[in-house]
């Protein structure tokens, strides 16, 4: 089917970073002609460099790449410092509570702040270069103040979502053995105090020994528990400190920070970014692909807990000297309007979000937008998941007025910032289409054996060349990175980036992404490994076997379904709801099953095999069309049918 084109708007392009195609073909032939020297080019120009680089890309250690090697910069200079000039009362952070009060934070103040942080960390806490910081924020200014206060003094932050919980925590603090973690007592949420320090306190009484002090900052001021010699508050230190902290010069190839991911196996991983080569790729393309100009107000709703939000609410922005909104509340309260009233009321030029959201948002409120004065706005974007026809109609007419492209950007935690989108000025757009990677990227969709796929022809989504952003390493177990990003496929003897994703390129070569082949599943945009939630459900004791495959669902993209087969003599007495907890206090609210099924057996090979795609396809309620002869029990598959139409 020859898909609707949308084409850019002519009054945009005039002014936009990348204002065609042409302009977009001149950029990727440059860089495909000479690799190193593209890069070298926007370092140069981008990087506030404290001593030079020698070398752009070193290959040796494959895959190990290094980039900009021997080159000092420092991240929180490059994203403060370096605007006082003339940024000094620009408004770098403009926050919303919950409740709906406003503070704008100058980038001066920014950096009075950042600065009284860093030697905070620096003089009380002894933190030095190279120490691992835990954040577990809600999403107020002091999240931002803590990460780029790390980047001062070259500590690695690694956040964890103030979803997962107190179980998850820890073995996130325990991986990384950070020597601090930083929190708040807690926030607001739909115009409610929630709390979030007894989880940091529950998560240090299953261990976290590494963990010397706690740091909380006081948000909402309800009652917390208090471990003396251990807890300090934020509040009361930091008016004793001194702005001015001087920012530590870093290498290239320091680690600037991590963040845990699920993968398709074992615990999840601590994916390891880079100094240099990620904060130039996230200033790019905050650059390109959001095209924020001088007096633009961006604004990304994503949690500073997933990586959309390290990139794209801080680094990003910050390092573009935009001013970034950061939302402490949630869309839909006090009602369907909120987002738009927000556009409204700060004149947002660029608006960000998952597709998850566009569906909640339209189908609470399909004419709500309607209300309010959207017309600042200039580019939407989407991420974290394939964006259906009717969500992205919507949000193109609705909230664009037919007016704004939506850049519809895959990436990943590993890929640090934006791989394919399409560029506001320049691409004219297929919707749910990803179209073409960014200048400077090469990616590829290759069969396991690294053949390139034919047009219309699904393969693995691959990134054949090494670029600025991507992961260094999985903390502490280079093994597994090799295995898990390197493992899969080769092109020409070479072992490629595999990003697990399956996609489809048109004869045009645009990219659609069809989705993960690998067993991490995508709720709500959240990356779930179903090896780690299989794990968990096995602690239950009334359960023998077990099997979790993701089902589609209108609004979440995807949710979880569970296969349990219990242990004989064992009845299914609140196994639901028990399971249900355990996911619960082992990952986060966001690991909960829509449906846990009890069924006689598991449709397994003769070798023990589970087959997952049958199980998908019963999930689905779709009639089962793989040969099942190979199973060693191929009734079973009539059995668990059964019990699923049922439940
Ligand atoms: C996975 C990465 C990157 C920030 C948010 C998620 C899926 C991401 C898209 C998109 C279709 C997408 C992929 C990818 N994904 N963006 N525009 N269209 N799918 O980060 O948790 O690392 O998850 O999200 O499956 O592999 P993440």
């Amino acid at each position: 089917m020859q898909k609707h084109i949308y084409n850019p708007n002519p009054e945009f392009s005039k002014n936009a970073a990348i204002p065609s195609m042409e302009a977009y073909w001149e950029l990727q032939n440059r860089a495909l002609e000479d690799y190193e020297g593209f890069w070298q080019g926007f370092a140069d120009e981008k990087i506030d460099w404290l001593a030079p680089y020698d070398t752009v890309l070193d290959e040796s250690d494959a895959p190990f790449y290094k980039w900009f090697t021997k080159g000092k910069l420092n991240v929180s200079n490059q994203c403060i410092d370096r605007h006082l000039s003339d940024k000094a009362d620009k408004t770098a952070i403009l926050f919303e509570g919950d409740r709906g009060e406003v503070e704008k934070i100058s980038y001066l103040q920014l950096s009075q702040r950042v600065n009284k942080m860093a030697n905070l960390l620096k003089n009380e806490f002894g933190i030095e270069k190279g120490d691992r910081v835990v954040l577990y924020m809600p999403m107020i200014p002091e999240a931002a103040y803590a990460m780029l206060a790390c980047t001062r003094i070259g500590a690695v932050h690694s956040i964890v979502f103030g979803g997962f919980s107190s179980a998850a925590l820890k073995d996130r603090i325990e991986d990384a053995q950070a020597k601090i973690v930083i929190t708040a007592d807690g926030a607001y949420r739909k115009g409610k105090p929630y709390l979030l320090k007894g989880v940091v306190d529950e998560a240090l009484s299953r261990g976290g020994e590494c963990v010397e002090a706690v740091l909380v900052v006081k948000r909402n001021n309800e009652e917390i528990e208090w471990v003396e010699g251990r807890d300090h508050n934020y509040n009361a230190l930091i008016t004793a400190q001194s702005d001015d902290c001087p920012f530590e010069p870093m290498d290239s190839e320091d680690p600037l920070f991590l963040l845990y991911t699920s993968g398709s196996t074992g615990k999840p991983k601590g994916v390891q970014h880079s100094t240099a080569g990620y904060i130039l790729w996230a200033q790019m393309t905050t650059e390109w692909v959001f095209d924020v100009k001088e007096d633009d107000i961006f604004w990304c709703t994503a949690d500073v807990g997933w990586i959309t939000g390290h990139t794209y609410i801080v680094y990003g922005p910050l390092a573009a000297g935009t001013t970034t909104v950061m939302f402490e509340g949630v869309p839909t309260y006090p009602d369907a309007g909120r987002a738009w009233k927000m556009v409204q009321d700060h004149k947002i030029t660029q608006f960000y979000t998952a597709p998850t959201a566009i569906r909640v948002l339209h189908k609470m409120g399909k004419d709500e937008p309607e209300n309010y004065d959207l017309s600042s706005l200039k580019v939407l974007g989407t991420v974290g998941e394939p964006i259906d026809p009717t969500a992205w109609q919507w949000y193109y007419e609705k909230v664009g007025h037919s007016k704004c492209a939506i850049v519809d950007t895959w990436w990943q935690t590993e890929t640090g910032g934006h791989i394919i989108t399409p560029l506001p000025g320049a691409t004219p757009i297929k919707p749910g289409c990803a179209t073409f990677p960014l200048p400077g990227i090469m990616t590829e969709i290759l069969s396991y054996e690294g053949v390139p796929k034919e047009a219309d022809e699904p393969g693995l989504l691959c990134i054949t060349k090494p670029w600025p952003s991507m992961l260094r390493n999985i903390w502490g177990d280079p093994e597994r990175y090799k295995k898990a990003y390197f493992g899969d496929v080769s092109k020409e003897g070479r072992p490629v980036y595999f990003s697990g994703d399956g996609a489809v390129a048109d004869k045009e070569g645009y990219i659609t992404i069809v989705g993960r082949v690998d067993d991490v599943i995508n709720v709500s945009g959240h990356r779930m490994g179903t090896a780690e939630i299989e794990a968990v459900v096995k602690e239950d004791d009334a359960v023998a076997e077990v099997a979790v495959v993701g089902c589609p669902h209108e609004i979440k993209g995807e949710s979880i379904f569970i296969y349990i087969v219990l242990k004989e003599g064992h009845i299914n007495k609140d196994i639901k709801n028990h399971i249900n907890a355990l996911l619960a206090s082992e990952i986060g609210n966001i690991a909960k099953a829509d449906h846990i099924i009890e069924v006689p057996g598991l449709p397994k090979t003769r070798s023990g095999k589970i087959m997952r795609r049958i199980l998908r396809s019963i999930a689905k309620g779709e009639a089962i069309t793989q040969d099942i002869s190979t199973l060693e029990d191929p009734s079973i598959v009539k059995e668990i049918e059964t019990t699923a139409r049922e439940a």
